[in-house]
């Protein structure tokens, strides 16, 4: 008679763009793996670690232990480094002429899989992550899924980890900002992260009490600002800060990139403040200045909060794999750990709801979104 081996070996990978929590997670499914007996490879740079079993960048793959993951949960960023452009579907491979193209490399995961003697893995990913792990899953692999990112953009879970920090970082920049654009009469534009989705602009404007904000949710036009900044002048504030979201786009237009999208990446997102400041820096009389966060609201240390939930996640995370619910990623319903199938968490990418309680709230405080017609 066949007996059921007990032990359990777990892989753990952490995918797309880095984000504050990242290690929080690590440490959770790790301490919870352990107190099982069951261990953890640690999967280096998202997937990269699987297509190649030899991939070292630095360390490469790597079995943890609880002494590995001490001292980590402050940390930012990945101790197993991540990649947003690895997706094994349409992996950038090197043809023998130097030439390099997409190519379907996910038959090689699947084998490395069952080479490495895994029974599970956890993928702690953002939506780009979830869809690949559910191609996988439809492959066969017992995989669990994480909600990470900043842009809070996915559905099935009150909060990703890693958006409270972001939104902190983007509400700290705008203190700072707002003491510069007052001293200089200035309009400060801050463009933030967030893809298509508004949740951390939005967000952060309430919290830092901004003037406008531009989300991609709500294409805007430039003559509600504009007005705005005339009736702060005619009541001696001189000064305003807009925050745009990266996905932003003016009514009838598009959105701005940063070139061509390259091979293996998701086409980057940049440009949307720059686009709106130059198209309203003719018609105002103040100096309009521009401030692109970028990656400093991915790095950092995770604050309490996403400490905590991170911690949650890894930990619920082994309990999934430990009752078998492969398919699903933790989530939380607050203040309960649940799951939901990850088909269903990707069905749909969550966006702010411009008829929403959270855009109310910011109108009611005067935050203009630009698409109020002129009074
Ligand atoms: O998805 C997270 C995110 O930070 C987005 O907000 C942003 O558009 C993108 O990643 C930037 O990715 P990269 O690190 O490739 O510039």
């Amino acid at each position: 008679m066949a007996t059921k081996r007990l032990a359990k070996r777990i892989g753990v990978m952490t995918g797309g763009g880095d984000c504050p929590g990242l290690n929080a997670v690590i440490r959770g499914v790790v301490h919870a793996s352990k107190r099982r007996g069951w261990d953890v490879l640690g999967i280096e740079d998202a997937t990269e670690g699987l297509v190649d079993l030899d991939f070292k960048k630095p360390h490469g793959n790597r079995w943890l232990t609880c002494q590995d993951v001490d001292r980590i949960l402050g940390r930012g960023g990945t101790i197993l480094g991540t990649s947003n452009r690895s997706d094994p579907f349409r992996y950038v491979v090197r043809g023998d002429d130097g030439s390099s193209r997409e190519e379907d490399v996910s038959r090689k995961v699947v084998e490395n899989y069952h080479k490495l003697g895994l029974d599970a893995l956890v993928s702690i990913g953002g939506d780009g992550s979830m869809r690949i792990a559910q191609k996988f899953i439809e492959k066969g692999l017992k995989i669990v899924g994480v909600p990470k990112t900043i842009d809070q953009d996915l559905n099935g879970t009150d909060y990703t980890f890693g958006y409270h920090t972001a939104v902190q970082t983007v509400t700290d920049a705008i203190d700072r900002i707002q003491d510069t654009a007052e001293s200089h009469d200035r309009i400060m534009v801050i463009e933030v992260m967030g893809r298509d989705a508004g949740w951390i602009a939005l967000q952060a404007a309430i919290a830092g009490g901004a003037h406008a904000c531009l989300i991609p949710e709500i294409p805007y036009h430039i003559d509600p600002v504009i007005d705005m900044i005339t009736q702060r002048e005619l009541i001696g504030h001189p000064f305003a800060v807009v925050i745009v979201a990266e996905g932003a786009k003016p009514m009838g237009g598009g959105q701005s990139f940063a070139g061509a999208r390259q091979l293996g990446a998701t086409q980057r997102l940049l440009g949307a403040g720059a686009k709106f400041a130059a198209s309203i820096e003719l018609q105002v009389s103040h100096e309009v200045r521009v401030l692109v966060l970028g990656h400093l609201q991915r790095g950092g240390s995770p604050n309490e909060f996403d400490r905590v939930l991170g911690t949650r996640y890894g930990v619920h995370a082994v309990q999934l794999i430990e009752d078998e619910k492969f398919g699903h990623m933790v989530s939380l319903r607050t203040p309960n750990m649940g799951s939901v199938p990850i088909a269903e968490a990707v069905k749909e990418p969550r966006l702010v709801d411009p008829k929403g309680q959270l855009v109310h709230a910011a109108r009611e405080v005067g935050i203009v979104f630009g698409d109020e017609p002129r009074a």
